[in-house]
């Protein structure tokens, strides 16, 4: 029992030590996350660079992002859990992204996208899974909304217009065609939930 207390412990020192030597942002709860660093705050917004990134993804055609969420989230789960060509586990990581291509009649092309670990950025495993892939992401710049909660299809959409109006409003240039949300957390993470929505700089 004691054994496994020190273990634990000294797995969150390390943690945690890792974390600061990164400087990583609190939410991601010591799970490798993108790297990015503040270049300006608008408003309540924040301009972030973030560097090159891998992710593995999945596109749900859909009108609702929960359910896109949702169904995206398992078959990415099964991807960590072994259903890759070299049949590892590999660790989960921080955020869960979505990019939101809205689509005429009310649907839009929701990839719901794992962020790949540091470890595994530059060896991503293929995934078995033919309706996933890898996407790597390049350098950009994300003007940024952080809140709390819980994420739903009311949250993300004001969140995301709230975010498109402070942008106009202090004349920033950003891709019109497409936004992200990300979450930082498991379900069952009640308090300090971290959510953010990003539009790309143009
Ligand atoms: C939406 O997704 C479908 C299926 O993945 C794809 O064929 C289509 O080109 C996408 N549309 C847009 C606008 O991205
Ligand atoms: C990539 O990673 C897999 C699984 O860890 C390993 O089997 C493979 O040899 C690696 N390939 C390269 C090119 O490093």
């Amino acid at each position: 029992m004691k054994m496994k207390f020190l273990v634990v412990l000294a797995a969150l020192i390390t943690l945690s030590l890792a974390a600061s030597i990164r400087d990583e942002p609190s939410f991601c709860h010591g799970l490798d996350c993108p790297k990015y660093t503040v270049t300006r705050k608008i408003d309540d917004y924040e301009e972030r660079q973030y560097e090159p990134s891998k992710w593995v993804g999945t596109t749900i055609t859909s009108d609702s992002y929960s359910q896109a969420t949702e169904e995206g989230f398992k078959k990415l789960f099964d991807y960590i859990e072994g259903a890759n060509k070299d049949g590892i586990k590999i660790p989960m990581a921080s955020p869960v992204a979505v990019k939101i291509v809205p689509l005429p009649q009310g649907q839009s092309n929701y990839t719901v996208l794992f962020f790949v670990p540091f470890a595994y950025q530059s060896n991503t495993s293929i995934p078995t899974d033919p309706t996933l892939s890898i996407a790597s992401l390049p350098a950009l710049t994300a003007y940024v909304g952080q809140f709390g909660g819980y994420m739903s299809d009311k949250v993300e959409q004001e969140e995301t217009t709230k975010l498109k109006n402070a942008m106009t409003k202090y004349g920033v240039q950003f891709v019109q065609q497409y936004s992200f949300a990300a979450g930082y957390d498991p379900p069952f993470r009640v308090i300090g939930r971290h959510n953010e929505v990003w539009l790309i700089g143009a």
